[in-house]
């Protein structure tokens, strides 16, 4: 803690906090992420509870997690330590700040790979190699593209240099001037593609693939995942929340912004389910196909659109634009903390973070190219990361930021910085209790302890 509290900067408004904090919560989780673990899991049954994880666990951790960056005002390592001390906490409470800031990395690290997959189908889009394709070549396409590391690698590199460029800017030159552009802009398209949706023959099957609940599909490993997809499309449990609270102003409402940025981010992702599978049963594609879907299932919509290569190039443009708000996100933690803890420039501490974000990148990269030949315990270098990080880090940090929100913070202090009136008895509720035992139940569960 060298470096005085206020020493970042603030947000020039709620709006500019709400609008960054909705462009950290959606991304590539909504539009990538969130329909292909739906079409994994069941669909309909998924996304109830899904839904449940979001209003039950991660809206009382947003808030918590909000109202500890901002009373912090440092990197999550700095906020947790200076508020377990102000609260006459252990120490220890520092760990869910290095887990944020370690867990932000990981993720970035494969993000900008496919963040790159995005930016490869916008070039194609563009340059209209992706008219009139049938369903095998937009799969070949895809397979192509997995196949080729040197391809990946020119678009993940760029992908990271853009991130790097954008953070080198600051808040409120670099991050609110990105978000505030691309944010709305993302949920007019995505409006745009509903309505052609709802014109495919397969709009109803979509519609009850993701609406019809079918509760047999429930297990426990679906109901983790749908947690673990809460946290990460939310962008809890790691400090991203947090250190876009540390920027917050005093007198903006942490229980409303909570309250839209939820709204926002899960209508993002019922949006994209609900612009994708019409499109993948109209073309009697499986909705189980994984991490490829969008990227199979959409250019081959677009490429019988009218006008379809203009949808296209905006469509993943904007794809690109989601990513890049969120992988400011994923990786601001660790660039405050290199500030602080060692007097770098803003500058140069993203220069430092991103760079060695891109190296281990190079780790997802092969693993898409070599066909997953290496793995871990039946998990690729991609899955590893993408596992250890939603599934057990963001769930064990949730877990310590409601419980440090909701216990350790003085009542006192949290009613007055939420500004809950009659509803922070749930709120309290929810942190004490329903999420951290939840959580847990549901981590210890996954790592097959119980
Ligand atoms: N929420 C983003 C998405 O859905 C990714 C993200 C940003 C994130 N910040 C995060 C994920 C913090 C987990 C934790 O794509």
């Amino acid at each position: 803690m060298s470096e005085s509290p206020q020493h970042h900067g603030q947000w020039s408004s709620r709006i500019a906090f709400i609008i960054a904090a909705s462009g950290s919560a959606i991304g590539l989780g909504n539009i990538w992420k969130f329909p292909y673990l739906l079409g994994e899991n069941g669909g309909g049954a998924f996304v109830l509870v899904y839904i449940a994880c979001v209003i039950g666990i991660g809206l009382p951790i947003m808030m918590a997690e909000t109202m500890i960056g901002r009373r912090g005002q440092r990197s999550p390592v700095n906020t947790m330590a200076a508020l377990a001390k102000e609260a006459n906490a252990p120490a220890f409470w520092q760990i869910a700040g290095w887990l944020g800031i370690v867990a932000g990395f990981l993720i970035l690290s494969y993000y900008s790979v496919i963040a790159g997959w995005s930016m490869a189908y916008l070039f194609k889009m563009v340059g209209g190699f992706m008219d009139k394709v049938g369903p095998e070549e937009a799969q070949q396409i895809f397979l192509d593209l997995k196949a080729a590391p040197d391809v990946q690698l020119v678009w993940h590199s760029l992908f990271m240099a853009l991130t790097t460029a954008i953070l080198m800017k600051g808040l409120t030159e670099g991050i609110e001037r990105v978000t505030r552009l691309m944010i709305p802009a993302l949920f007019l398209m995505l409006l745009a593609l509903d309505v052609y949706a709802a014109t495919t023959p397969g709009f109803w099957e979509g519609m009850t693939f993701l609406f019809k609940p079918d509760f047999s599909k429930i297990t426990p490993d679906s109901v983790l995942i749908a947690m673990g997809q809460a946290f990460f499309s939310l962008g809890l449990g790691m400090g991203s929340i947090m250190i876009y609270g540390a920027y917050l102003p005093k007198d903006v409402s942490i229980g409303r912004s909570s309250v839209i940025i939820s709204i926002a981010d899960s209508a993002v992702a019922l949006m994209a389910g609900i612009a994708i599978f019409p499109v993948v049963f109209s073309n009697h594609l499986p909705p189980s196909m994984g991490p490829g879907l969008i990227f199979e299932s959409l250019p081959l919509a677009f490429s019988h659109m009218p006008l379809g290569s203009v949808f296209g190039s905006v469509f993943f443009l904007l794809v690109f634009f989601a990513a890049i708000t969120s992988a400011i996100a994923l990786i601001e933690p660790a660039i405050a903390h290199l500030t602080e803890n060692f007097a770098f420039t803003r500058q140069k501490a993203s220069l430092i973070a991103c760079g060695a974000c891109w190296f281990l990148g190079l780790g997802t990269l092969w693993s898409f190219y070599d066909g997953g030949e290496w793995q871990w315990h039946g998990k690729t270098f991609f899955e590893l990361i993408d596992f250890v990080t939603a599934d057990v880090m963001l769930p064990l940090g949730g877990i310590l930021i409601a419980a440090f929100g909701g216990w350790v913070i003085k009542e006192k202090v949290s009613k007055e910085e939420l500004d809950l009136g009659e509803y922070h008895r749930y709120w309290q509720i929810g942190t004490r209790f329903i999420a951290p035992v939840a959580v847990a139940l549901i981590l210890l569960k996954a790592l097959g302890l119980f």
